[in-house]
């Protein structure tokens, strides 16, 4: 059994995520195997790790590098349709909070991109399926650089950063895996709470007031990000006064505004 298995089954104490766990030393995606899995009905709290991955895929249509070494997981929950809107924050919180754990200073980037030092760590895609419009599931896909060397990988040596490079060693990726399904379990039963968990994620995001453009698709917007509204939407002040919400995008800092 692998170590990060035995250690989560050894050692985790949550009431349904993670109860049942499904490792892959080598798969295409957590996200397809989870898709899978919810279909055919597992249950919620249902986790899928896997040791690598061969097509990893992000937001917006992105790739994900998943070399041996990272966490790539996926896990499944069948949310209330208010608990929806939520979930980004959730799960950001829920890897921002380990990150903190471990006595690195991390951030948030919108929506749910976690950095060091500016530097990316951590990337989180939510899928849904949906019947008859209606959430039937999400899955959220965590991927966390861990324990390999970001500066090897050219295609994300310029962004990105690990756990294992800003500590300067390794850590088992059972610990962090834990503390993840352990804080997320926590605050998804919270998510009765939307204004705590929208404050904490705001309060601990790297760009509220500072002046951003954002990307989506073709179009970008510059302004200046003001907060973050209960549907944990980007509220951004445009240069003519009015305020534009942002669903979905790219939030790229304006540098020298602060
Ligand atoms: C992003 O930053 O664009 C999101 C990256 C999400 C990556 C994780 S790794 C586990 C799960 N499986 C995937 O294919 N993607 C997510």
């Amino acid at each position: 059994m692998p170590d990060i298995v035995s250690y989560l089954k050894n050692n985790l104490t949550t009431g349904f995520i993670g109860k049942e766990l499904h490792y892959l030393a080598i798969t295409s995606s957590t996200q397809d195997i989870a898709r899978e899995m919810a279909d055919h009905g597992a249950p919620e709290g249902t986790v899928v790790i896997a040791g690598i991955q061969q097509s990893g895929r992000g937001r917006l249509g992105r790739s994900w590098l998943s070399p041996e070494g990272g966490l790539a997981t996926s896990i499944i929950l069948r949310p209330a349709m208010s608990a929806v809107p939520l979930l980004p924050a959730i799960s950001a919180l829920s890897v921002f909070r380990t990150i903190k754990g471990l006595g690195i200073k991390a951030s948030i980037k919108w929506p749910n991109d976690i950095l060091i030092s500016g530097r990316k760590v951590c990337g989180i895609l939510i899928e849904h399926g949906l019947i008859n419009g209606v959430v039937s599931y999400s899955i959220i896909g965590i991927g966390i650089n861990i324990n390999f060397d970001t500066g090897l990988y050219p295609e994300i040596a310029g962004f990105a950063t690990s756990l294992s490079v800003q500590l300067g060693h390794e850590l088992p990726a059972g610990r962090v895996a834990l503390r993840v399904y352990t804080e997320l379990e926590d605050l998804y039963l919270r998510a009765v709470k939307p204004d705590v968990i929208i404050r904490e994620w705001a309060a601990n995001m790297n760009t509220i007031g500072r002046r951003v453009k954002v990307q989506s698709g073709n179009s970008a917007v510059e302004g200046v990000a003001e907060t973050i509204n209960g549907s944990g939407h980007l509220v951004l002040r445009l240069d003519d006064g009015s305020v534009q919400e942002i669903l979905a995008g790219d939030v790229l800092p304006i540098p020298g505004s602060g």
